[in-house]
């Protein structure tokens, strides 16, 4: 048996000692934090404030009385609960799509897509921006990979024309994206690209619950097909205000996705009372247009505040704003500075963004107030 000697020990703790020094230093040490109910919470993606509704709780207090907590096994090793497949109807149904796979989360879920391109020797075309979660997938998988400036249309086309012709592409985006907010043109992009793509999957994490008719998402709101949008993906820990995630879409890619869903096949099904809790979420928000209403005022309101801001902010109409600060230290020093005053916001760093993108990221959700934005834009023009 190999053992690791004391001396040899004691060298790995200290190289670990080293780097978490090393992050320190640079303003690039990671640490958790809860908050309280009092504090004003500027870095929730809980678009429609439904975590903390009564409805909602009431849903889940029926859940979990009629239903089991975990499902003890993998949806493979059958734990394939009544309610998951109900989920998953549900959400095909409501999106017009032939199938959908639930996943215990949207992290597990890209990942899983990258399997698939694998699988099929796929290459992907992939907007720079997209979330960790597809560039995890994609690396981890050597997935053939080109990017593409952030919804620029122009470096989309030559790289389109760049690709490798002995295989197929999937191109890849976000919907709307998570740290700048901006919304990706999918109508234009599917317009330009239809002749040298197989198909787009696209990640609704921002999008869905938000935008679209009944909240349904970016691709039905900009008229996409699901022979253009053969995958999209669902992340449940947002707008729907619990964890999770659903890829839907043509049936053929969802079987498919199955088969090779490392992700999927090898981990424990959700929860079935949570399924069964979503369900009925899925109903609730697709009805929430009076929250979508109010939530797009306060952009709007957000908006007029940035159009008087010195400050860098990146043009967004969505609740994600992001404000430039060029520095770790900066970003660190504000996010402090209105911590003190009450107010929570997400300081991001690289290698979460790029250097130029350093600063803050602000979300709105249902429940701020005007007043809630006037406070934030008077602490930010002290500091
Ligand atoms: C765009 C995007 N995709 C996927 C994920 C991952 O989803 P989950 O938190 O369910 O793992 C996130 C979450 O941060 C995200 O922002």
């Amino acid at each position: 048996v190999l053992k690791l000697s004391d001396a040899s020990m004691s060298l790995l703790k200290k190289r670990f000692s080293e780097e978490v020094a090393s992050l320190r230093a640079a303003n690039l040490y990671r640490h958790r934090e809860g908050i309280d109910d009092a504090t004003l919470n500027f870095a929730s993606n809980d678009y429609l404030s439904l975590t903390k509704e009564p409805a909602v709780q009431q849903i889940y207090q029926r859940a979990f009385a009629r239903f089991p907590c975990g499902s003890g096994a993998s949806s493979l090793g059958f734990a394939y609960h009544a309610n998951h497949r109900a989920l998953e109807c549900a959400f095909a149904e409501a999106l017009g799509v032939d199938d959908a796979l639930l996943f215990s989360s949207g992290y597990a879920a890209n990942l899983s897509v990258a399997h698939l391109l694998k699988r099929f020797q796929l290459q992907a075309l992939i907007d720079k921006a997209v979330h960790a979660s597809i560039y995890d997938g994609l690396q981890g998988n050597a997935v053939p990979l080109t990017r593409y400036l952030h919804n620029d249309l122009e470096d989309l086309q030559l790289k389109t024309q760049s690709l490798a012709r002995d295989k197929a592409t999937i191109l890849i985006t976000e919907a709307v994206f998570s740290m700048s907010g901006q919304c990706a043109p999918l109508a234009q992009i599917h317009v330009h690209t239809a002749q040298h793509v197989e198909g787009m999957v696209v990640d609704e994490a921002h999008a869905f619950g938000i935008l679209g008719r009944e909240g349904l998402g970016a691709v039905m709101q900009q008229g996409l097909s699901m022979q253009a949008v053969p995958l999209r993906v669902i992340p449940l820990g947002k707008a729907c205000a619990a964890a999770g995630a659903v890829v839907a879409g043509d049936g053929l890619w969802i079987d498919a996705l199955l088969q090779c869903a490392r992700p999927y096949i090898y981990s424990t099904a959700i929860s079935p009372a949570m399924a069964y809790g979503l369900l009925e979420i899925l109903n609730l928000l697709r009805e929430a247009d009076a929250r979508r209403a109010k939530l797009q005022a306060l952009v709007e309101y957000f908006r007029q505040a940035v159009a008087q801001s010195p400050l860098t902010w990146r043009d967004s109409r969505s609740p994600i704003q992001q404000l430039q600060l060029a520095t770790a230290e900066r970003a660190l020093d504000y996010a402090q500075y209105l911590r003190q005053q009450g107010i929570v916001v997400l300081a991001t760093r690289q290698p979460t963004v790029s250097k130029k993108e350093t600063g803050l990221r602000v979300v709105l959700n249902y429940h701020h107030e005007p007043d809630d934005i006037d406070f934030l834009f008077q602490c930010l023009a002290v500091r």
